[in-house]
């Protein structure tokens, strides 16, 4: 988990940070971070207020930080300070009141937000119902906008398609192998980039893999390393075909058949991420159906060395180029001496571009 240190720059950056801490305790809650601004700090970040979503039922992060503020700045400079949050606050009841109608109450003059909440019970009203009450909005800039965009993205994508987000996770040697002819795959990644795995889990609603790979590893399948700590309940395991019943990964639900009909299938669960785990038979049936939004690849620096090891994807690929799936990087960093590329295939950043165009929809003249 990324930790908020000193070198923060920005409200801005402070609030997409805050909202990490959220990530796994608020879901299907929106994991969102907020920082209240007192009037003449803006240069001081040891003088914000911070605070982020608490575990789902509890407080959105906008009533934490304005909480949090009465209680060390006090109402009167509350009043004269900005509120960064990344997600437009939610206008109706749920679990919660309005966070909109406390924000009017506390008298906070500025809101700045770093998306519209594509979730039709919010979907601009928010924003709308505090420029009503004489509140100045205004959007992040468009980076740290669509950064604010992609970290939220499983709750995004499920609000706005009433679909999971699937994640595919694979790890593989330089020349795209992910297990050897022989079937060996343990351990390709490092030990870093495995535990990062772990962590990934803990923000999924359910893990799927193959009963190759079940059949092959082993696996448990479980958030383990400390991230099962903030956990209501592990995510539930998939298993797409037949395995024994003294595998690790039991109990587990069992899945055969075409993949155009998982989605129906697991409807009643509402999902709002799906890890895709492999191994290569199950990352193919996903991509051609076009059900993939994000890959995470692990890339070692290991050569398999030859054409007869298990490839990221099994089957056919495209015949030409121009036929060939086409996404984009959305970040690439060094992992434990592994390369981790973050993917988003071509759906996923046409939706990262439509959710930013929200923005022209609720009645703000825009810079
Ligand atoms: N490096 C990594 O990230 C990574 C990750 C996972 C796995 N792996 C490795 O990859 C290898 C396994 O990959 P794989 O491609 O051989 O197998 P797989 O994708 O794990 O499993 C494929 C098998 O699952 C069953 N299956 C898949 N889709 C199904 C469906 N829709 N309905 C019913 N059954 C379905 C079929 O089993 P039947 O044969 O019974 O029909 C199929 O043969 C292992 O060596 C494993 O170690 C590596």
């Amino acid at each position: 988990m990324i930790e908020l240190t000193s070198q923060v720059k920005t409200p801005i950056d402070s609030a997409i940070l805050e909202s990490y801490k959220a990530r796994v305790i608020s879901r299907p809650n929106p994991w969102v971070g907020a920082v209240i601004v007192p009037e003449g700090a803006d240069q001081e970040n040891s003088e914000w207020i911070l605070g982020h979503t608490q575990r789902y039922g509890g407080n959105h992060a906008e009533v934490e930080v304005i909480n949090r503020a009465r209680e060390i700045i006090g109402d009167q400079k509350l009043r004269k300070s900005t509120l960064y949050v990344t997600l437009e606050p939610c206008n109706h009841f749920g679990n919660t009141p309005p966070c909109t109608e406390l924000i009017i109450e506390s008298g906070i003059k500025k809101v700045v937000i770093g998306t519209v909440d594509p979730d039709i019970r919010v979907s601009g009203t928010g924003i709308k119902r505090l420029i009503a009450a004489g509140i100045t909005v205004e959007f992040f800039a468009k980076k740290e906008s669509l950064t604010t965009i992609s970290m939220l993205l499983p709750y995004l994508w499920q609000k706005h398609t009433g679909r999971p987000f699937i994640l595919l996770k694979l790890a593989s040697t330089l020349d795209g192998k992910i297990a050897t002819r022989k079937g060996d795959s343990k351990w390709i990644s490092s030990e870093s980039s495995r535990k990062y795995v772990h962590f990934i889990r803990s923000t999924s609603d359910a893990i799927v893999v193959g009963a190759n790979t079940v059949r092959q590893d082993d696996p448990e399948l479980t958030a383990r390393y400390g991230y099962d700590e903030d956990l209501l309940d592990q995510p539930i395991r998939i298993v797409l075909g037949d395995i024994s019943n003294d595998n690790k990964v039991i109990p587990c639900i069992v899945f055969k058949g075409d993949i155009e009909t998982f989605f129906d299938y697991f409807a009643d669960y509402k999902f709002q991420q799906i890890l895709v785990e492999g191994g290569s038979g199950v990352a193919k049936q996903f991509l051609s159906a076009g059900m993939i939004n994000q890959i995470l690849l692990f890339m070692a620096p290991k050569i398999y060395g030859g054409q007869d090891g298990v490839s990221l994807f099994g089957g056919n690929g495209a015949d030409l180029v121009e036929n060939m799936g086409k996404g984009s990087f959305e970040s690439v960093e060094l992992i434990g001496g592994d390369i981790k590329i973050n993917y988003h295939t071509e759906d996923t950043v046409k939706f990262i571009n439509l959710v930013y165009e929200l923005r022209q929809n609720v009645g703000l003249k825009l810079k």
